[in-house]
């Protein structure tokens, strides 16, 4: 796939609301969790990136030209440090940073065990190279054998999450935040006239069926049917993006009871959305906290698409 326009930098004012909203929820589930002692927190962290900018976009075809300046790099704490930072009682028991490159993995590594909150966490830490899906599947079977409550944490730059992953989290006490690349990525593989190139990726990412996809993004309207049955000239529903948003919500309403509606909405400079940040948990106050952070976290340039006009 080749996408030229737009490209986001990975660490523009979108990524810092992405980990500011998250940060802020990591420090609230904490606070209710580990009122529990006998459950085991586990923060899943399934593409951990290498704690830099410059080295989480490297190889990424979306992202090739990154324009990021020496000394905002120097500043840039990922996720991964965001949370291990955190002290008691804000701590998981355990950290699982998962990322298919070893060396952002390694590199990962390094950062974080060169800051005492780091080396503090040390035996509670586990890096593991490999494919998010899989680990999140292994995640799920690992429910049926301990009292786990898991803060899950996917921030891929594309559609790498299959849907397969996602609904084995069903019935599992696991909160989640997901990075949808709805007007990055998804809207461009949904084509203007319906070619549909890349519908493989579109049915593992949302998983459905080509029929359902196109019933979604391009219904039959009184124009541009040729033949009942056929999808040649049918037009492309109108503010696609939200409408991408709109059905991943609702995916996400089949695995958890609760999602975040409207989700965090991360537009580039120009107000365009790029992604929706999504929560989704079986918990109805976890919903209230995610729903109070999207509100207030500071305001992107278009108030509209975050639901707040
Ligand atoms: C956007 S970066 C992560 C940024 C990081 N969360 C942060 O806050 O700085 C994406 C990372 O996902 C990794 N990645 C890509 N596909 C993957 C997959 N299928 N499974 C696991 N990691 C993957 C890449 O190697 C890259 O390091």
């Amino acid at each position: 796939m080749k996408v030229e326009e737009p490209k986001p930098s990975w660490g523009g004012p979108w990524t810092e609301r992405k980990l500011n909203a998250f940060s802020k929820y990591v420090r609230a589930y904490l606070k209710i969790m580990n009122r529990n002692p006998h459950r085991q927190t586990v923060y899943f962290d399934g593409f951990a990136g290498s704690g830099d900018r410059g080295g989480t976009a490297k190889g990424n075809e979306l992202l090739l030209k990154l324009d990021i300046k020496e000394e905002e790099e120097r500043v840039y704490e990922g996720a991964a440090e965001r949370v291990i930072r955190l002290q008691k009682p804000f701590e998981f028991d355990f950290y699982y940073f998962i990322d298919k490159e070893e060396r952002h993995l390694k590199q990962l590594k390094v950062r974080l065990l060169s800051i005492p909150e780091g080396v503090e966490k040390k035996d509670r830490l586990v890096f593991r190279s490999g494919d998010c899906n899989t680990e999140l599947i292994k995640l799920a079977e690992a429910f049926s054998r301990k009292h786990l409550a898991v803060l899950a944490f996917l921030d891929p730059f594309g559609m790498q999450i299959g849907w397969n992953a996602i609904q084995k989290l069903k019935g599992t006490r696991t909160d989640l935040w997901v990075l949808v690349p709805t007007g990055v990525i998804v809207n461009r593989l949904l084509d203007r006239k319906g070619e549909l190139k890349s519908i493989k990726k579109l049915e593992s990412f949302f998983g459905l069926s080509e029929k359902e996809i196109r019933e979604h993004f391009y219904p039959p309207s009184s124009q541009g049917v040729l033949f009942e049955g056929q999808y040649a000239g049918r037009p492309k529903v109108p503010d696609p993006i939200a409408k991408i948003a709109a059905l991943y919500v609702e995916r996400l309403g089949q695995v958890w009871n609760h999602v975040t509606n409207p989700p965090l909405v991360l537009e580039n400079r120009i107000g365009s959305p790029l992604f929706h940040f999504v929560f989704a948990s079986n918990n109805a106050n976890a919903l209230k906290i995610a729903q109070d952070i999207i509100k207030n976290v500071w305001p992107c340039l278009n108030p509209v698409l975050n639901g707040q006009k």
